[in-house]
């Protein structure tokens, strides 16, 4: 018997929900103190966001868009400089290089992993590729960002990560900002951690670029020396800040929560070569931002499972070169088959933490059923 309602296949609702008293709370003693902007809750948790990470700096910013900018602009990326880009991502990764005057160039994604294809990435640079950031996405670590970064050191280039969907996620021997100049995060409501409204933050190791990094946030000023620098207003808000505070000490447990039911996803497909899971190759280390399966029956999936009252989303219908509003802006060297393929073949199924016991049920069984009758027609 189908139960009532569907699964969604976000959480935000039921999470605001549940942690409703807590954010009031913590909203109420941000109010009651007057600092509404650029004050403590700010600070507070940038020193527990690379506490987290286990980096030595965090600036917090406006947006992840913005944050990744602010990352390549410190870096020294600017006008004339390409920068290389997965095809297979969140237009913001490209929105951030065009908004420092760079260019994007989309390079093709591995096709087990749908991360950026490093050799691929390595062939096409050029002697104006001045960064290459990699997109941990769907909240997997880029394994081969030892790999890269060694390679790109020797030549002067820069690694920044986009760790947009990777809040709390690792490789082996790569935790964030190891291999790179700076991880940049988005805090937006669907994220692992996500805020009300936008945030955003960049994680470095690195104690120069961070004095950059506060001066860009800030219209360029530098402990007190106003508009020494160039810079614009990427602050996030208070309210903002005081709400990821609330959020922060659950995180592990979400994550391991959504591991928990990718776990169950990847058994009840095991087998199945009609509908397969994006491969992870970090193991505990990906926290499932998206839980991804791939099929070339994707539209018939959707449907069979939407019957079953499952919600699912598509991350993402389009690669970048596909995008109208990118065209033109954007260069690339060498097809991007992979990226094209996944494009119409992935399909995003709940993962989240507040997914009820019933639910998960569910959604594995609906997901299992679909995967077979799939695979039977393809006989
Ligand atoms: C991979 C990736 N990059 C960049 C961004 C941009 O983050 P924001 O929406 O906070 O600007 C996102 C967020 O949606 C993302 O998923």
């Amino acid at each position: 018997m189908v139960e009532k309602g569907n699964v969604p296949v976000a959480g935000v609702v039921r999470e605001l929900a549940a942690l409703r008293p807590r954010i009031l709370a913590a909203l109420e003693r941000v109010l009651a103190s007057g600092r509404v902007v650029r004050g403590p809750s700010i600070e507070r948790f940038e020193r527990e966001w690379a506490r987290f990470l286990g980096v030595r700096h965090v600036v917090l910013a406006h947006s992840g868009t913005s944050a990744l900018a602010a990352a390549l602009a410190a870096a020294g990326v600017g006008r004339g400089d390409d920068v290389l880009v997965p095809a297979l991502t969140f237009p913001g990764t490209a929105e951030a290089v065009l908004a420092v005057g760079a260019v994007p160039v989309a390079v093709d994604v591995a096709p087990e992993t749908l991360l950026l294809d490093v050799s691929a990435a390595l062939r096409a640079l050029g002697p104006r590729t001045r960064a290459v950031v990699p997109v941990h996405l769907y909240g997997q670590v880029h394994p081969d960002l030892p790999r890269l970064a060694r390679a790109l050191r020797r030549r002067g280039i820069a690694v920044i990560e986009d760790a947009c969907q990777a809040h709390g996620a690792f490789a082996p021997g790569a935790r964030p900002a190891q291999w790179s100049a700076a991880a940049a995060y988005s805090f937006y409501p669907t994220k692992n951690l996500g805020t009300v409204g936008e945030a955003g933050a960049i994680a470095t190791d690195d104690d120069e670029l961070v004095v950059r990094l506060r001066a860009l946030r800030d219209h360029g000023s530098t402990g007190g020396a106003a508009h020494a620098a160039f810079g614009v207003n990427l602050w996030p808000g208070q309210l903002e800040a005081a709400i990821l505070s609330v959020k922060l000490p659950r995180l592990r447990g979400w994550n391991e929560a959504r591991r928990r039911m990718a776990r169950r996803y990847d058994r009840a497909l095991a087998g199945c070569s009609a509908v397969r899971p994006v491969a992870n190759v970090t193991g505990e280390g990906h926290v499932y931002h998206q839980y991804v399966v791939r099929c070339t029956a994707r539209d018939e999936l959707r449907r069979l499972l939407s019957a079953a009252g499952i919600e699912t989303a598509v991350y993402y219908p389009r690669t970048l070169l596909e995008l109208p509003g990118l065209a033109g802006r954007l260069r690339r060297r060498g097809p991007c088959p992979n990226a094209a393929a996944a494009a119409r073949e992935v399909l995003s199924l709940p993962v989240h933490p507040w997914l009820t016991a019933a639910e998960r049920k569910r959604c594995v069984e609906a997901v299992g059923e679909a995967a077979g009758a799939i695979e039977v027609d393809r006989r």
